[in-house]
């Protein structure tokens, strides 16, 4: 666990409860992400994956535990990680072009003002925004704000992004191309990706890794399910792959059961548990056992 990129080492999150005490959002989580992987999280709402989001992007703490990246505790927020946020937290009294341009000149500081305009409608282009740069954001439909969210996360080119349902708020034909964008992005660049969705066909898209949350409070990761599609899989078929169904139902079991039953499965007698290292699923895989084994 320590040699991974990215190390969430037991981390818990509490908070004040209305009728006093603590509640616990979720619990003694621990997980590894290596350098261009593409980590997807799905659970049910309020099971915290906003909060896990917000801590490793350095704006929230755990109330325990620590998360590592390259060696380093996280302290505080950082330009090598880029937020999309699951409202997309655009600034109302700047442009488009501002509010992109912003993040640019942020981290290019001595950029010329032409040169971080360029770069930052290119970024605008890639989301299929040009044409709009100059309308505030009070003038663009709920899909279009949050496409300029993901153009300003692009635009600073950081080593991980860190994605709050990116794609909720846009119709399926630009959700399709964005994921399509996002996604060759991400691989070309060798960006380190952590996306939250609710879109298990999205997840199963886009991710390498689709990390499953037991609800709260007191979530846990219940496990990580490696998926086994190609690398160089399209997004036209990759429903026809032999394993698409198999994780799909998989991941569906999950949340419709599973994610409800979880802490009754771990006290099932013989179940073996790990809480360091979720176990490493990949339904659809070929069984390993040997035939004859099976037999018997
Ligand atoms: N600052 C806070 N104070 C008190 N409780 C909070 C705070 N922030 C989050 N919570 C609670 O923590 C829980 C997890 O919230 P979080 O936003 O992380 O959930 P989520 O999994 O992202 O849900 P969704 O899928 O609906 O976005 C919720 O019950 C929420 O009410
Ligand atoms: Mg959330």
């Amino acid at each position: 666990m320590a040699s991974s990129y990215i190390s969430i080492e037991g981390i818990a999150r509490r908070f004040p409860a209305p009728e006093g005490g603590k509640t616990t959002i979720f619990e003694d989580l621990w997980f590894g992400m290596e350098r261009g992987e593409f980590v997807c999280v799905i659970g049910h709402s309020g099971c915290g994956k906003t909060t896990v989001l917000n801590i490793l992007a350095g704006l929230d703490e755990p109330t325990e535990g620590a998360v590592i990246i390259d060696g380093k505790a996280i302290e505080g927020p950082s330009l090598d990680r880029a937020v999309i946020f699951q409202s997309h937290g655009l600034l109302p009294w700047r442009t488009v072009l501002g509010n992109v341009a912003y993040a640019v000149a942020s981290k290019w500081r001595d950029w010329p003002k032409a040169k971080v305009e360029e770069h930052a409608r290119k970024a605008i282009a890639t989301v299929g925004l040009a044409g709009a740069e100059m309308k505030k954001p009070s003038q663009l439909s709920g899909g279009m704000k949050q496409r300029v969210g993901i153009a300003r996360a692009l635009s600073i080119e950081p080593k991980i992004m860190l994605m709050d349902e990116p794609f909720s708020a846009l119709d399926a034909l630009t959700r399709g191309t964005l994921q399509d964008e996002v996604r060759g992005l991400c691989r070309t660049t060798g960006q380190t990706v952590f996306m939250i969705t609710h879109d298990v066909d999205e997840a199963i898209y886009l991710a390498d890794k689709i990390v499953l949350m037991t609800n709260g409070p007191d979530a846990r990761i219940a496990e990580i399910v490696v998926n086994p599609l190609p690398a160089d899989r399209s997004r036209h078929d990759v429903h026809k792959h032999p394993a698409f169904y198999p994780v799909r139902n998989h991941i569906i079991d999950f949340l419709v059961t599973r994610s409800k039953s979880f802490a009754a499965e771990l006290a099932t007698p013989g179940k073996v548990w790990n809480r360091r290292s979720p176990p490493l699923v990949t339904p659809g895989a070929p069984d390993p056992t040997p035939p004859l084994a099976r037999a018997v």
